[in-house]
């Protein structure tokens, strides 16, 4: 499975045929490497609303004809707009043709009338890996820990999500293979030191960290 980061929270997971996109956030990120329209996927994943997660959804899923998982709330935005959509919430699975998607508690706002954020569980051709989105650190984690992870995409920005020292907390209960840092360095708020964060990592759990640099891919 190759990982690829796009700047932010912005993810392209490929591995098979299949092409998963986290949160893209492009247009108006001034370090994301490739415009929306340079984007290839079949499915969007949306964690919330706010517009350095929904970002550029509309017009790469309507260029690549691509399926958008989402909160109903946030799915049935997009069935309104005429995009390819699966709605789902909270605690739920589904299988899809590349493996399946749980939707996961994320302890932050949902951007959407009625809605809330979430978080992703996903196996891909085989591999686990957790996208926390935006959220605080839960206890629960250790719970998601359970699924064998292979990878953790975790925020580490701090002010409007888990901080560097919370995060660690987080990458101790989760116990995935591996840990990439993100939701920092976009602008002065969400300031972090990626490398500190990953040298804490794996200091004091079992897990690998790294930092993708915008435009960097790691092979899992
Ligand atoms: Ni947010
Ligand atoms: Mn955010």
């Amino acid at each position: 499975m190759k990982v690829t980061f796009y700047g932010h929270a912005c993810f392209l997971l490929e591995s098979g045929g299949s092409s998963l996109l986290f949160d893209p956030f492009l247009q108006g990120n001034s370090l994301a490497p490739v415009a929306p329209e340079d984007i290839k996927a079949n499915y969007i994943l949306v964690s919330h609303f706010h517009g350095d997660h929904f970002g550029d959804t509309e017009a790469i899923a309507k260029k690549n004809d691509a399926t958008v998982i989402s909160s109903a709330e946030i799915a049935g935005y997009c069935l309104d707009k005429g995009l390819k959509a699966h709605k789902m919430h909270i605690g739920g699975k589904y299988d899809f043709d590349f493996g399946w998607v749980k939707l996961t508690q994320a302890f932050h706002g949902a951007g959407i009338p009625g809605g809330l954020a979430c978080g992703f569980v996903v196996n891909l051709e085989g591999k686990n890996v957790y996208f926390a989105g935006d959220t605080g650190l839960f206890g629960d984690m250790a719970l998601i820990g359970e699924h064998k992870l292979d990878l953790a995409l975790l925020p580490i920005g701090d002010n409007f999500t888990m901080g560097p020292e919370d995060a660690l907390k987080a990458a101790k209960l989760l116990q995935a293979a591996t840990v990439i840092p993100m939701h920092y360095n976009t602008w002065p708020l969400v300031k972090a030191d990626p490398e500190a964060f990953c040298q804490a990592v794996e200091k004091v759990t079992g897990s690998k960290a790294l930092v993708l640099a915008p435009g960097e891919s790691h092979t899992l």
